[in-house]
């Protein structure tokens, strides 16, 4: 099974960025532990904070992976290029976000990827990453 995560704008910045909010672990360091975690799983992340990237990759990974773990992070709730390109595709993609998007300002209540996710998962820190993994597991 192969799993790609990816991370949108600012995400880059996790550890650092309102830590009340986001936690003070990097990225990074949780993604080591996510592999040692799923050692019989090939991940791999990405990060970017251009929104073309992003597409790109979401593009590129319907070729080489299972499925998509995607933090749209702010671009969730403003860009219609991303959900188009979240349909394109033919793998699954769980739509992730580490704080409850909804218990937060207005405009991060609405999503454009969600429609075409295979499901959302939401406010569960880091751990939000965990869980939409383990039901990529669940399904082999
Ligand atoms: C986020 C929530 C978004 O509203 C915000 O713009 C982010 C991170 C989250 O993971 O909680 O950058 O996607």
């Amino acid at each position: 099974m192969k799993i790609l995560i990816i991370n949108g704008p600012n995400l880059n910045m996790l550890g650092k960025r309102e830590p009340e909010i986001y936690g003070s672990e990097t990225f990074e360091d949780y993604f080591t532990q996510l592999q040692f975690k799923f050692k019989d799983t090939e991940l791999s992340y990405y990060q970017s904070n251009i929104e073309g990237e992003l597409i790109s990759k979401l593009h590129e990974a319907n070729e080489s992976f299972n499925g998509v773990v995607l933090n749209g992070a702010a671009y969730t709730h403003t860009s219609v290029g991303l959900g188009d390109a979240v349909a394109s595709i033919s793998i699954p993609v769980i739509e992730v976000h580490i704080s409850n998007t909804f218990a937060r300002e207005e405009f991060r209540h609405h999503s454009y990827l969600s429609k075409y996710a295979k499901g959302i998962i939401v406010g569960f820190g880091l751990k939000s990453y965990d869980l939409a993994i383990e039901n990529f597991l669940m399904e082999q």
